[in-house]
């Protein structure tokens, strides 16, 4: 017996460090890409990802990774942001990996943060990743309260792309990107949980000490439950955890202490 749910299905690797975890996960990235080279992929931002898109650039850099028939989907955008915007997610994209990388611009989909009927746009953009044949590969990163994309804790969980409200503690979590916690947008617009577990198959990255807590309650807690939004995706049956060892600490404790595990170095 595994001693995570989802156990079965679930691949759990334990890198040593953030640059290794990285690597890791690039190379899925790129190996995904190296077998279907027009391959959907689905994309995050903030801090986690950014090793792992360094990793991206250097492969196409050197090792001539070829993006000229991915499309890519991102999660998520702030809402009420213009696209140029410094603290927009479109601007984090093209800084972070696009504009190294020889991805078209017409296969590039971020939500966008300024529309109008945003209930319209949010089904198009829906229609958009089906009309793709769906996202191959969704990349993720963890909040410190268990979200996924910005699917944040709650009663009930939205299962299209979106307009949501940012709870208090993902506002201050994001503040270190801002001049100060006032300017963080409150609401954004992200894939609701449906359009993250269509996914075909699923990486999520988890780095830092800070990230402990959530890990631990997402891999020992045999449930799932919309306080901790990350937890639906022990149910998906291609799902991929790469952790680095301060995220993986606690968890491993608590595997110390009798559970067994299924540990990949
Ligand atoms: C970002 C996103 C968020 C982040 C999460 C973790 O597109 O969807 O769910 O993945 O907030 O953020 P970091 O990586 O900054 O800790």
């Amino acid at each position: 017996m595994s001693g995570f749910p989802g156990g079965d299905i679930m691949r759990l690797i334990i890198e040593d460090d953030f640059k290794k975890l990285s690597k890791r996960a690039a190379k899925i990235i790129a190996n995904a890409i190296i077998k279907k080279p027009d391959l959907v992929l689905g994309l995050a931002t903030g801090s986690t990802p950014l090793g792992t898109y360094k990793e991206l650039i250097k492969m196409y850099n050197k090792e001539n990774l070829d993006f000229s028939q991915v499309v890519t989907f991102n999660l998520d955008e702030y809402y009420n942001i213009s696209q140029d915007d410094k603290n927009s997610y479109n601007y984090y994209m093209h800084e972070n990996l696009f504009k190294h990388i020889n991805i078209k611009e017409e296969n590039i989909n971020i939500p966008k943060g300024n529309v109008k009927e945003i209930k319209d746009y949010c089904k198009e953009y829906d229609k958009k990743i089906k009309k793709c044949g769906g996202i191959d590969l969704q990349l993720l990163g963890i909040g410190n309260n268990g979200h996924i994309g910005f699917n944040e804790p709650d009663k009930e969980l939205n299962l299209r792309t979106h307009l949501t409200k940012l709870t208090k503690s993902t506002i201050e979590a994001n503040a270190r990107f801002f001049n100060s916690i006032k300017e963080v947008p409150d609401r954004a617009i992200t894939m609701g949980l449906s359009s993250i577990m269509n996914s075909k198959k699923i990486l999520l990255l988890a780095s830092g000490k800070n990230k402990t807590n959530i890990i631990e309650e997402l891999l020992t807690k045999d449930k799932a439950t919309t306080e901790i939004p990350a937890s639906a995706l022990l149910m998906h049956s291609n799902l991929t955890v790469i952790l680095d060892e301060d995220a993986a600490c606690n968890y491993k404790k608590r595997m110390k202490k009798g559970e067994k595990d299924e540990i990949i170095n």
